[in-house]
């Protein structure tokens, strides 16, 4: 019997495991909180972590766990693991590679719909008793070009949402799928070809180091004048300062958010304490912080995923990941390949 801490985990979250792992015998131990503001000796006997994306799994942490040999993450991203530290001590990281790709795909049009016929703008002005339609002119999508960044599972079920509005897709990943591409009708073309066509560009990409800012200055001077930029993917795919720049000078006409960079500083001030001492960083947060309140941009707060169905899905595979992981006497599933 292993004993399995849980963090980050809500009362029916709670209930779908216990019954779902019931039958695997091991001792489950919830908190609500994160991993890092739990006070870690109630857990030195703990063989397995599971967390989501706000638990950040340090280096730090695991050396007070001894005893951990999974972290099984309740998200398709596994940034917020140091995998180096993991490998080192051959601890099995698993994850839930599919749960979400329609679900965030329909809050990627969410977003675009939000800013293509101004619905945040609307909401706003008719809560103040005013019913005026100046300024809340919208635009089609049919018709419009949609430049898909990432053409993997979300971004799939993208186009496929994409061509239901009408809109032409062009698609940039570096493993096309032709079938795809000739079935649902969309062309994968170069980045600079997104960047030079699209109407609106949305991002699918995971964060790698070759991804981290691939939307610059540079690749915003390629684009429309009047580009839209849809984010759900992760917030460093973006370089924020050419975000805010873009936006300031009306050449990115507006911005759906549901990820920005430095995403915990933003929405938790007390962990403003962990900002460097680079003017760079504040700098970046400010931004980011102003990115937020213009009006041509929408902003969920990393939110893409929550439908009651992905959720479900989420802890469904979590406990067929523990129930076939090292900590159970399996080889594992969803592991996390982990670089030499
Ligand atoms: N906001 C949310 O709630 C939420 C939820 C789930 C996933 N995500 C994010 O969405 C991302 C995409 O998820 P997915 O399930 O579609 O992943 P996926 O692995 O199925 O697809 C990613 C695609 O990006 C492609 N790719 C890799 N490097 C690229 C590059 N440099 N340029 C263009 N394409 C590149 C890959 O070939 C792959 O086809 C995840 O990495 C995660 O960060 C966000």
């Amino acid at each position: 019997m292993a004993k399995i801490v849980f963090f980050e985990v809500h009362d029916w979250e709670k209930a779908y495991l216990e019954k779902a792992l019931a039958d695997a015998g091991h001792e489950l131990k919830f908190y609500l909180a994160k991993v890092q503001d739990v006070n870690l000796d109630e857990c030195k006997d703990a063989d397995a972590l599971c967390v989501f994306v706000y638990s950040t799994v340090t280096k730090e942490i695991l050396d007070m766990l001894p005893n951990v040999k999974l972290v099984a993450t309740r998200s398709t991203g596994f940034d917020h693991i140091d995998l180096a530290a993991c490998k080192e001590r051959d601890i099995q990281v698993c994850n839930v590679p599919t749960y979400g790709e329609n679900t965030v795909a329909e809050h990627t049009f969410a977003l675009i719909l939000n800013l293509s016929r101004n619905v945040h703008k609307s909401y706003l002005r008719t809560l103040q008793n005013d019913f005026r339609t100046e300024d809340l002119r919208g635009f089609d999508l049919k018709g419009k070009t949609l430049g898909v960044i990432g053409a993997g599972h979300i971004g799939q079920h993208v186009i496929r949402i994409a061509k239901g509005f009408g809109m032409h897709v062009l698609a940039y990943d570096p493993f096309p799928n032709q079938f795809l591409a000739d079935v649902l009708h969309y062309n994968y073309v170069s980045l600079d070809e997104i960047y030079a066509k699209s109407e609106i560009i949305t991002l699918h990409v995971p964060i790698l180091e070759g991804t981290k800012h691939l939307i610059d200055a540079q690749a915003i001077v390629k684009m429309k004048p009047g580009v839209i930029i849809i984010n759900t993917s992760r917030g460093g795919i973006i370089d924020t300062d050419a975000l805010y720049e873009g936006l300031k000078s009306g050449k990115v006409r507006g911005a759906g958010l549901d990820v920005v960079e430095d995403e915990k500083l933003v929405m938790e001030e007390a962990q403003l304490h962990q900002v460097g001492h680079e003017k760079s960083e504040w700098k970046r947060l400010v931004e980011s912080l102003e990115i937020l309140k213009m009006p041509n941009v929408v902003f969920t707060p990393h939110n893409a995923f929550n439908s009651q169905e992905a959720l479900e899905r989420i802890l469904k595979t979590t406990a067929e990941n523990i129930k076939a992981a090292n900590i159970s006497g399996g080889k594992g599933i969803n592991l996390v390949r982990i670089s030499p």
